[in-house]
């Protein structure tokens, strides 16, 4: 079990669980072990991988990440029942490093209208996970849920239970955003001084961002004495999200000064991880996010771009390397060979194996032939469609796409899709526009029904030859499935990003009926 030192601050990721519950995420079990294995090399100290009860594919994600990923603590969040404990637990079994992290309503308005029950039982029901989870594994977490809007006497009595029944970190959640800053402060402040156990847990914080005070209260929990620190990369999470977790980290890093603190983490690793989960869940980063937005980092008034010329120090806090980001005028263009390529993407945080190599550099070529020169972004939306390719992710494979349209014209595509037989099959169809005939082509082939929620296309760079990103959803069942695909072409692209939705749609409708 990792402890934190007196001014150590650890970092609890849970992109995988509450960042999931985002309206308009799902993710496959492939695509959240590629995050967890990132958030690895970022060193956070503990990946919240699911909630195993919530569903079968949760179960088997958390299973699946126990197995591969093993440095950091591994988490499965659990209610306070007998059923969720146990489900945690299968799930953790295999975990290097296992946590259960067992929750419940705190509030009066939660309790009373959510659980309709009273606080004694509310009391009884956590004292017993605890103990259930603390027979599984030594790690336990507990959350009273709606902490912050909770009467504090009830909270006391509640965090010291559950301290005695063996809870090893008490998180402190924020669940609503409803906190000050300063009142968060002294909720901390008041629950260290009165919670007559407390020096045997660490204290642990969870902010939502509904009121745009996540990472504010994080860190004033964190002055208040907290030494853990739950959030998600890009502020990733249900309604307005959890804390950014790369906004607390640079905080700590940047103003050490004040703070006197440390965490974990590879600040370097920042940026990567950022662009993996924003390709992978289909949420744009804003641009001027703090740490991670494009603009975070870009200066375009005269006197910002002199003094920064002159000392970078003038008006920038933090190196922009310091987070990862590559300032870099290489390109590779076509006579590029594959050592350069290999070289441009180990210097980009990517780890590739030869085939990956092979594969990324046929993908490369292609691009090269048709974009004068290929920039970091560029190599960021290949690998991005790479990994979308991989083996074992695609039931149904975008082999051949034509398309005929014009304004005197019925627009009118032609497919080629190789399906999960390995056998190749033709379709074509009209619509109202290019992108609509691709679609209805492919629905002729694929023949699962499903609703376009969202299209958006963007330009990775600038520039007439530059690389179109399309993001859609599809809807089917009440589920959402994110789909991405980048290429020079956009219709071509728009293929590859229904494609990349359907495949997912398949995999988790599999992943379900397997189990039902
Ligand atoms: O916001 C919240 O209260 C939670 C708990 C389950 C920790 O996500
Ligand atoms: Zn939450």
């Amino acid at each position: 079990m990792k402890k934190s030192s007196d001014n150590k601050v650890l970092i609890f990721d849970t992109t995988l669980r509450d960042g999931e519950q985002s309206a308009g995420i799902g993710l496959t079990v492939e695509e959240k072990i590629d995050i967890a294995k990132q958030l690895e090399r970022l060193g956070v100290d503990i990946i919240e991988a699911g909630f195993a009860a919530s569903s079968e594919g949760d179960h088997e994600a958390v299973q699946a990440i126990t197995k591969q990923v093993k440095k950091p603590i591994i988490a499965s969040l659990a209610r306070c029942v007998p059923d969720d404990v146990d489900r945690a637990w299968e799930a953790l079994r295999e975990a290097a490093h296992p946590r259960i992290h067992v929750f419940i309503s705190s509030s009066d308005v939660q309790i009373l209208h959510q659980l309709r029950k009273n606080p004694e039982e509310v009391l009884d029901m956590a004292v017993a996970a605890v103990e259930k989870a603390k027979g599984y594994c030594e790690d336990v977490e507990f959350s009273p849920m709606d902490a912050t809007r909770t009467d504090i006497d009830y909270l006391y009595k509640l965090v010291e239970a559950s301290i005695y029944a063996g809870a090893t970190t008490v998180n402190i959640p924020d669940t609503v955003g409803y906190a000050l800053p300063s009142e968060f402060s002294r909720r901390i402040q008041d629950i260290r001084a009165n919670v007559p156990n407390i020096d045997q847990a660490v204290v642990s914080v969870h902010c939502h961002n509904d009121l745009g005070n996540a990472s504010a209260n994080s860190l004033a929990a964190v002055q208040a004495g907290a030494r853990q620190v739950e959030g998600c990369i890009n502020g990733l999470g249900e309604r307005a999200g959890n804390a950014a977790l790369e906004e607390i980290i640079m905080a700590i890093e940047t103003r050490k000064d004040t703070l006197g603190l440390s965490t974990n983490i590879d600040t370097t690793q920042i940026y990567r991880t950022s662009r993996l989960v924003s390709d992978i869940t289909g949420f744009p980063v804003q641009p001027n996010k703090a740490i991670v937005g494009a603009n975070a980092f870009r200066h375009a008034s005269g006197i910002h771009q002199d003094g920064i010329l002159k000392e970078r120090t003038t008006f920038e806090i933090m190196d922009p390397q310091s987070v990862g980001w590559k300032n870099t005028s290489l390109v590779l263009g076509k006579l590029s060979g594959r050592a350069g390529l290999r070289s441009r993407l180990e210097d980009l945080g990517y780890e590739i194996s030869q085939d990956q190599l092979d594969s990324a550099f046929e993908a490369f070529k292609d691009l090269a032939d048709r974009k004068r020169e290929v920039t970091d972004a560029d190599l960021d939306a290949l690998m991005g469609n790479q990994r979308r390719i991989e083996p074992g992710r695609e039931r149904y494979k975008l082999e051949h796409i034509q398309v005929s349209c014009g304004d005197h014209e019925i627009p009118t595509a032609t497919v080629k899709l190789k399906g999960p037989d390995g056998k190749s099959v033709t379709d074509a169809a009209t619509g109202t526009g290019p992108v609509d005939a691709v679609y209805e082509a492919i629905n002729r082939i694929v023949e699962v029904s499903n609703v376009l929620t969202e299209f958006r296309v963007n330009a990775v760079t600038e520039g007439i030859d530059a690389i179109g990103d399309v993001t859609i959803r599809i809807e089917r069942k009440g589920e959402t499935y994110v789909g991405r695909g980048t290429d020079t072409d956009i219709i071509v692209a728009s293929a590859k990003a229904y494609m990349n939705s359907l495949n997912r749609l398949l995999t988790m409708e599999e992943v379900r009926s397997s189990h039902s």
